[in-house]
């Protein structure tokens, strides 16, 4: 069964086919939220065959190639749980879609849940959060997460297409950013499908973090043209 996509981007939306529903997320989603599973493994990563720190005074340009390269053994990369996102779903700048499958229970549940009430005791498998920057137009994709289990079936894919369309819907939206480690080459490959492109790189942005020895790649996906909204 290929990938569900929705012709109209109206949230919320039900794909019923694979028993999953696309919606806002609520303040009583983040602990649910939290359990996701965002590690991953890749046999290969991007390495810069060039350093930046080797430019001289005096050169007169530089060249920076960016490589996959394979791994002797697959890297089993985690985040930090505290690594949280730019994004305050409290700030009128920011919102926060989430997956839930229908068809099975949060382990978050809790007997002091209405599900009446709330509907939020499905199980969250997935989310995006992003935040909208007002002075140069662009809508910052500040954390994609998909439960391992569910990767690979479109949804990452919806939940860009969403963002993008819910962006739009509440600013003028010139284009859409993110930021990606070069050990995530199973995210790059993705970014890559879904029509991002190489923005720049930041050698210095994990110095003194867990991701030291890192680099972040930047990517951009111009969406002035298009014309999708979301209710
Ligand atoms: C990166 C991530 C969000 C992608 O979500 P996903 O739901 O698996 O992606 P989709 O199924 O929508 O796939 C979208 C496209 O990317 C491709 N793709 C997805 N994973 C891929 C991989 N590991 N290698 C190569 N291509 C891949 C798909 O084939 C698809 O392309 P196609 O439609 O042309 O066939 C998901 O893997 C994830 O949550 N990873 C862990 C957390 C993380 O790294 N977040 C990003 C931090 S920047």
């Amino acid at each position: 069964m290929g990938p569900t996509e929705p012709d109209i981007l109206e949230l919320p939306f039900t794909d019923a086919a694979r028993g999953l529903r696309y919606r806002l997320s609520t303040s009583d989603d983040q602990a649910s939220m939290r359990t996701i599973d965002s590690s991953f493994v890749t046999d290969r990563v991007f390495q810069l065959q060039s350093r930046i720190s080797n430019l001289e005074l005096g050169d007169i340009g530089f060249g920076l190639d960016i490589k996959a390269v394979q791994l002797d053994t697959p890297l089993h990369k985690s985040f930090p749980d505290d690594e949280d996102s730019d994004g305050d779903d409290e700030s009128p700048d920011c919102f926060t879609v989430v997956v839930e499958d229908i068809n099975a229970l949060s382990t978050m549940d809790s007997p002091t849940i209405d599900p009446n009430t709330t509907g939020n005791n499905n199980k969250i498998v997935a989310f995006i959060s992003a935040k909208f920057s007002s002075w140069n137009a662009r809508l910052i994709i500040t954390d994609i997460e998909i439960s391992p289990l569910y990767r690979r079936q479109g949804i990452g894919r919806n939940l860009i297409r969403f963002a993008e369309a819910l962006g739009s819907a509440r600013w003028p939206v010139r284009h859409v950013w993110l930021e990606v480690s070069n050990v995530n080459y199973p995210a790059i490959q993705s970014y890559l499908k879904m029509g991002f492109k190489i923005a720049g790189l930041d050698v210095s942005l994990y110095v003194g973090t867990q991701a030291e020895g890192e680099f972040a790649i930047f990517m951009w996906k111009d969406v002035s043209g298009s014309a999708e909204a979301v209710s």
